[in-house]
């Protein structure tokens, strides 16, 4: 096969996975079940990355929990536009030397990839979170992410 060839299969390939997460994502139900995901996993340090759609409810459990916001070390940056964003990249948030040297871009894949288990993924980021352990929970979250940090 060819350079040209190979090259055009493999854009093909990326195309079929960006279709995949793409179906998820445009299915309510599913971005429901991750936003219920997120706030019970990520809300104690991230705010949702879209206040579009949220419930009275939801907006008082996150600014219970915004007191000290990002000034406080274990609070992460906020989500909004994360999808195609490089990691450590958000202008006036500390990250660690870990996250800004790592170069990934935030795609669903690399999504999976690092809340599946942060420390393994990117070692040395300061990300104090175990990982998102249930298939059920993490097919979710990631179109949840993929619909609401776009
Ligand atoms: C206990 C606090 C905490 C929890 C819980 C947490 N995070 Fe984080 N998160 C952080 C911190 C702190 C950072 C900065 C890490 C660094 O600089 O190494 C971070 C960074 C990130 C980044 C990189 C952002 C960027 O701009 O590069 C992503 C993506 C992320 N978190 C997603 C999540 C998701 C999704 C969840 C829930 C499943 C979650 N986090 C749960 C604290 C947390």
């Amino acid at each position: 096969m060819d350079m040209r060839a190979r090259r055009s299969v493999l854009l093909l390939a990326a195309g079929l996975v960006a279709a995949g997460p793409g179906l998820a994502q445009d299915n309510p139900d599913i971005v429901a079940a991750g936003k219920k995901v997120y706030f019970s996993r990520c809300l104690a340090c991230h705010e949702p990355p879209s206040t579009v759609g949220l419930t009275d409810d939801e907006i008082a459990q996150n600014e219970a929990m915004l007191p000290g916001g990002e000034a406080v070390p274990t609070r992460g940056p906020t989500l909004t536009h994360l999808i195609g964003r490089t990691a450590g990249t958000l202008p006036g948030y500390n990250f660690s030397e870990a996250m800004k040297a790592s170069g990934v871009v935030w795609t669903a894949e690399a999504l999976r990839v690092f809340l599946l288990k942060p420390s393994v993924a990117m070692p040395g980021n300061k990300m104090p979170f175990n990982g998102v352990k249930r298939a059920g929970e993490m097919d979710a979250l990631i179109p949840y992410l993929l619909d609401a940090a776009k």
